[in-house]
């Protein structure tokens, strides 16, 4: 009996001790921008990882649906057919060449609701995640062996996609070898590719959040793990302002649209990176064709519809707890007036999705480990990168921002301050914050004398000439739903 007791005690014990998260573990940061990649002489959009021995280096796309972290092998665009396969897929593999790469014909994939955008063979193999905040410094690397990958061999789409689906095989063996603090995971996607036509670039914090890259109000929902893409947002209205006259016009308003005979529900809508463009209930978008004098386009492949003339105006996207994320004018009629909007069938049982182009003005930050997510308003010209332990089942914080300090009044941006902030830690990332300005301003003076007018390429610090977006509505609850 005595030993029963033992037993029962024990098991609770264990039970407890491996819920416990280890949150001083740092997180890895891992930014998102176009670089020279292994294969192709053309830079590449994506997180900075390398697969292999010796490393053959990437550009990964972050998936949000996608369990497995793929990449392209060398012979994927014999069969392709992904457009201009050779020079957009992210970066090639040659698993050849690789020391460390063991096949593993017999794994099953994790992957079984991706619908046939490629295939490919699976294995294991080093994946190195780099750390590089400016350009002109190395970059670190966190070594993770022995990991699954995927090597795909014909498709679609382009495949080199860092996984960070709810099973993401990467941050199960981030965290079962004791590297991150828990299943945790934010991005930013940024807007520095051709599809957004952007220059701001993102980042991927794997076990953490980069406190500096949003602010505001953080929102709290929960997944829907039955689902795909198990992060899902309900939307309950959509208004479009024009910047010149402030009108502002509610696709959901029956006595605009007057096709609809009352006012349509509220509905869920998928978060999700797989496409640029926001997927919307039928009559929603035929009301934004209407309103807009959209048409139907297919210049980007993806169905986004297209302005007969330029708009100059946002979009505002409700979501059910009244947060409002608001896609600005550079964004609603970018490129040759091609809308973010995805032009969509009758008939279509798709699911709705608020996508790339959504993402290009939030942050996001997942807890797998107790399957909720956070939204808050991304810091589109973010000048501090400011790692931050995410703890699992905790609330992310925003960096308080100072009022304009000596050093950004005097152009002094682009600093790092590292590390799990904190007690002590703050002291030393002020140093380090100090530290950093310091040897940037000395770098940027020098740079400027060697080469006057020429792009600077110390990639973090220009961030000063991006354009600003327009803010989104002031109030929590403008005024545009409140009359409801
Ligand atoms: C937690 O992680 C830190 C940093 O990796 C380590 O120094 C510490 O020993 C760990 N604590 C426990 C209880 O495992
Ligand atoms: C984004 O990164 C690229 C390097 O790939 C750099 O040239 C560019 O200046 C960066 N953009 C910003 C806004 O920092
Ligand atoms: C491409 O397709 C051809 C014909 O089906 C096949 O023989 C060849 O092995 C394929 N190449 C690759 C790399 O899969
Ligand atoms: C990833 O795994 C989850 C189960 O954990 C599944 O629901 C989801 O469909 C998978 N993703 C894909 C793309 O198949
Ligand atoms: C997969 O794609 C095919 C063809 O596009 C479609 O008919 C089928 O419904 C899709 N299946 C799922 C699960 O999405
Ligand atoms: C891959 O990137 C790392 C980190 O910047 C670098 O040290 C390494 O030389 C690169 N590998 C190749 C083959 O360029
Ligand atoms: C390669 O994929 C394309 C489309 O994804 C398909 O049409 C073709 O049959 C595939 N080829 C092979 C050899 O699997
Ligand atoms: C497209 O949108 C981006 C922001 O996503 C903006 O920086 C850029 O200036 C826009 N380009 C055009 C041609 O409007
Ligand atoms: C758009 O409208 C705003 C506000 O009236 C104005 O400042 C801006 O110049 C306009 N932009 C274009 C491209 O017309
Ligand atoms: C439209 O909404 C904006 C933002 O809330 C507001 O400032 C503006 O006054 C509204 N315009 C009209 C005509 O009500």
């Amino acid at each position: 009996m005595a030993s029963l007791v033992f037993y029962l005690s024990a098991t609770v014990l264990f039970a407890q001790s491996t819920v416990a998260f280890n949150c001083s573990k740092s997180p890895i940061y891992v930014d998102i921008h176009r670089r020279a990649v292994n294969g192709i002489d053309v830079f590449q959009y994506g997180s900075f990882i390398g697969v292999g021995t010796s490393a053959q280096n990437q550009s990964l796309w972050p998936s949000i649906s996608q369990n497995h972290t793929s990449f392209t092998s060398t012979s994927y665009c014999d069969n392709a057919t992904l457009a201009n396969c050779g020079t957009s897929t992210g970066g090639f593999f040659d698993r050849t060449l690789s020391r460390s790469f063991e096949a593993e014909p017999q794994f099953q994939t994790l992957d079984k609701a991706r619908n046939g955008t490629f295939e490919g063979d699976f294995g294991h193999d080093d994946i190195h995640l780099y750390t590089h905040y400016f350009e002109t410094d190395g970059a670190t690397q966190t070594l993770l062996t022995g990991s699954t990958i995927q090597v795909a061999t014909n498709g679609s789409i382009a495949p080199s996609i860092v996984g960070l689906g709810q099973s993401s095989t990467l941050l199960r063996d981030l965290y079962d070898r004791g590297i991150i603090a828990g299943r945790t995971y934010s991005l930013y996607i940024g807007h520095g590719f051709d599809r957004a036509k952007g220059v701001v670039n993102g980042s991927n914090v794997f076990g953490g959040y980069d406190a500096g890259r949003f602010k505001g109000d953080i929102h709290k929902y929960s997944m829907n793990i039955n689902r795909k893409n198990p992060m899902t947002l309900r939307v309950k209205d959509i208004v479009i302002t024009n910047s010149q006259d402030k009108n502002n016009v509610s696709l959901f308003d029956p006595a605009v649209f007057t096709s609809m005979k009352s006012r349509p529900e509220s509905f869920e809508a998928e978060l999700t990176t797989d496409q640029f463009p926001l997927s919307l209930p039928y009559q929603l978008t035929q009301n934004f064709i209407a309103h807009m004098g959209a048409e139907k386009d297919n210049f980007w492949g993806d169905n986004s519809l297209k302005l007969k003339d330029h708009f100059n105006g946002s979009l505002s996207i409700v979501l059910d707890d009244d947060f409002v994320v608001t896609i600005p004018s550079e964004v609603l009629s970018n490129f040759s007036n091609i809308t973010p909007i995805q032009d969509r069938a009758e008939k279509s049982d798709k699911p709705f999705y608020l996508s790339t182009a959504f993402l290009t003005q939030v942050y996001l930050m997942a807890d797998y480990d107790s399957y909720s997510f956070y939204l808050a308003e991304a810091v589109q010209k973010n000048n501090l990168v400011m790692p931050t332990t995410f703890c699992p089942k905790s609330v992310p914080v925003a960096y308080e921002r100072p009022k304009q300090s000596k050093w950004v009044s005097q152009g002094l941006i682009g600093a790092v301050v590292g590390g799990v902030l904190g007690g002590a830690g703050i002291a030393v990332c002020l140093y380090c914050f100090i530290i950093a300005c310091i040897r940037k301003r000395d770098q940027k003076k020098v740079e400027k004398e060697i080469e006057k007018g020429r792009q600077s390429k110390m990639a973090q610090m220009e961030i000063e000439d991006v354009p600003e977006f327009d803010p989104p509505p002031k109030t929590s609850t403008p005024f545009f739903w409140k009359k409801r």
